[in-house]
């Protein structure tokens, strides 16, 4: 696929089911997430991937950590933060590893993380892989942080959840670039 055909074109695919991507597939999946623009090439990233029973376990993390925020949780919601990592076969945390730089703020290495992650959409995408970047709650809460394994300098910039489309995508909205871009002449 042409380079701006998968820009122009990607949309998210909510709806996923398998099989996941293949190794090779996941190989170039990261791959492209590996040239993501990096200030200071300090590779301010990690990714981990959740397959499997796994996703089981990181959907009762989810419960747990829902339960701790909110003891009054109803067991709708908690079923539903349960079952939140079985909507794809895979997913992929997309984390932000931080360092103090005198050049790179926290903001700019997030931002690198961030640019990895849509690599990878981009690179399922052109593969013919679904899917979708998902963040919410379970992204910004320290109980899964821990769950995870992550450290104090680290940030969840993304579940990446990917499979094989359940139906045809969805086309791309067309927006127009001059309701975006202005000249600016000093
Ligand atoms: C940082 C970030 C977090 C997001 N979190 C969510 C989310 O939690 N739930 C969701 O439905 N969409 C989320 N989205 C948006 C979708 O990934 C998607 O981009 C959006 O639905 C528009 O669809 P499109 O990518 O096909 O244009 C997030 C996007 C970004 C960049």
């Amino acid at each position: 696929m042409e380079a701006l055909d998968a820009l122009f074109n990607r949309v998210s695919v909510p709806r996923l089911v398998a099989p996941a991507p293949t190794a090779e597939q996941r190989q170039a999946l990261f791959r492209a997430a590996l040239r993501a623009p990096d200030h200071g090439q300090l590779r301010p990233w990690r990714f981990l991937t959740v397959e499997g029973e796994a996703r089981q376990r990181m959907g009762e993390l989810f419960a747990e950590a829902l339960n701790i925020a909110d003891a009054d949780a109803s067991p709708e919601a908690l079923n539903k933060a349960r079952g939140m990592p079985l909507r794809a076969p895979l997913l992929v945390v997309v984390i932000a590893c931080v360092q103090v730089h005198p050049k790179v703020p926290e903001s700019e290495q997030v931002i690198a993380a961030g640019c990895a992650a849509h690599g990878m959409l981009l690179a399922a995408h052109a593969q013919g892989i679904g899917a979708v970047w998902r963040t919410g709650d379970m992204a910004y809460d320290a109980h899964v942080a821990k769950g995870l394994g992550l450290s104090a300098d680290e940030r969840i910039v993304a579940y990446l959840y990917l499979g094989t489309p359940e139906r045809e995508l969805r086309r791309a909205p067309e927006l127009a670039a001059e309701d975006f871009v202005r000249v600016w002449n000093g």
